[in-house]
């Protein structure tokens, strides 16, 4: 496969790897100081649209090669929808039916994307980032069908699968470092199933053990798919707390505020995770002044579009049909 040429036999094939990493972008304007080197990691140039491309791709594969999915027996996931928009995408493509169990509150746009990807939905009532407490949420509701009806589902189960840290421990960090050439200082990234930060932490700690890992999370209440709160991480099978330097709570309502100025100023189309990270990644760099980091920007604006208009009314357009 020559990536230079970009040309592929399959949508595969352009799947993110050290020989294929997604790109690193350089945050100018919006860089606090001028001693310190930022950049964002553009995990929405992936082909199904944000890093949960990664995690979906290696839980994927591992099930195809056990046999698991033969005899037309799909998959079952809880997700607040990039898992799922990257399963459904791949599942369709080789065949296979998926079953997306997503909170209610996740925008309307990934609820669609779902199903244009040809999935079947269940929505229920669920924290924004399914967790593994809630008693009728989301995870439990895709294991119970995955237990009643063997034949017919496989769950993947990205909360508590090892293949999601191993898929950033053999892709994203290897991606940072060789991107970075060994020169980063800080990692800023957030926290949802814990599999980026556990996988490319564990990687980016052993090659240089005063790297700063630091996790950017929402105030409670928030309004951000895909982010736990800092009460609900502990309920996280994939979360290694020792790996994080540095947990900074971000009101969750800047995080909007802040996909305008990446937007506006930067030319970069960031969803609402992204705002959240640099407003972390900002504080951070207004204090230390001097440094080399790169932020993980999970995925693109154009699926909250809705949100934004909620949390940014003079964004509505009026006006006939
Ligand atoms: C939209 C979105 N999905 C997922 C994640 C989290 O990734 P992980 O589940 O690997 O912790 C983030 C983290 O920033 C995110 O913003």
């Amino acid at each position: 496969m020559d990536h230079r040429a970009r040309v592929y036999n399959d949508v595969f094939e352009m799947l993110p790897s050290v020989e294929n990493p997604s790109p690193l972008v350089r945050i100018n304007r919006l860089c606090p100081s001028p001693e310190f080197t930022l950049y964002a990691k553009l995990e929405w140039m992936n082909p199904f649209g944000s890093v949960k491309d990664r995690a979906a791709w290696a839980m994927l594969c591992d099930l195809e090669s056990r046999g698991e999915l033969s005899d037309g027996r799909g998959l079952v996931e809880p997700t607040s929808g990039n898992t799922g928009i990257s399963l459904a995408a791949m599942a369709s493509a080789r065949g296979h039916a998926l079953r997306a169990v997503v909170p209610s509150g996740i925008p309307q746009e990934k609820k669609v994307l779902l199903k244009i990807l040809g999935a079947e939905l269940d929505v229920v009532s669920d924290e924004l980032c399914p967790s593994p407490g809630m008693g009728d949420g989301s995870i439990n509701l895709a294991k119970t069908h995955a237990k009643a009806q063997p034949k017919r589902f496989v769950m993947p189960n990205q909360y508590e699968n090892e293949l999601n840290v191993r898929a950033h421990l053999e892709t994203t960090g290897p991606e940072l470092w060789r991107q970075t050439e060994g020169q980063i200082t800080h990692l800023f990234l957030s926290l949802g199933t814990c599999g980026t930060v556990t996988g490319a932490g564990r990687f980016l700690r052993e090659k240089r053990p005063d790297i700063k890992i630091i996790a950017v999370q929402p105030s409670e209440g928030h309004d951000v798919p895909g982010l736990r709160n800092v009460q609900q991480l502990d309920s996280c099978e994939l979360f290694d707390r020792s790996l994080i330097d540095e947990i900074i709570e971000i009101d969750y309502e800047l995080a909007y505020a802040r996909v305008l100025d990446l937007c506006r100023e930067e030319g970069l189309l960031a969803g609402p995770s992204c705002g959240l990270i640099y407003e972390g990644a900002r504080r951070v760099i207004e204090n230390e002044r001097r440094g080399f980091g790169v932020m993980i920007f999970p995925d693109s604006v154009f699926k909250y579009v809705s949100s934004l208009v909620k949390h940014i009314p003079e964004l509505a357009v009026d006006g006939p049909a």
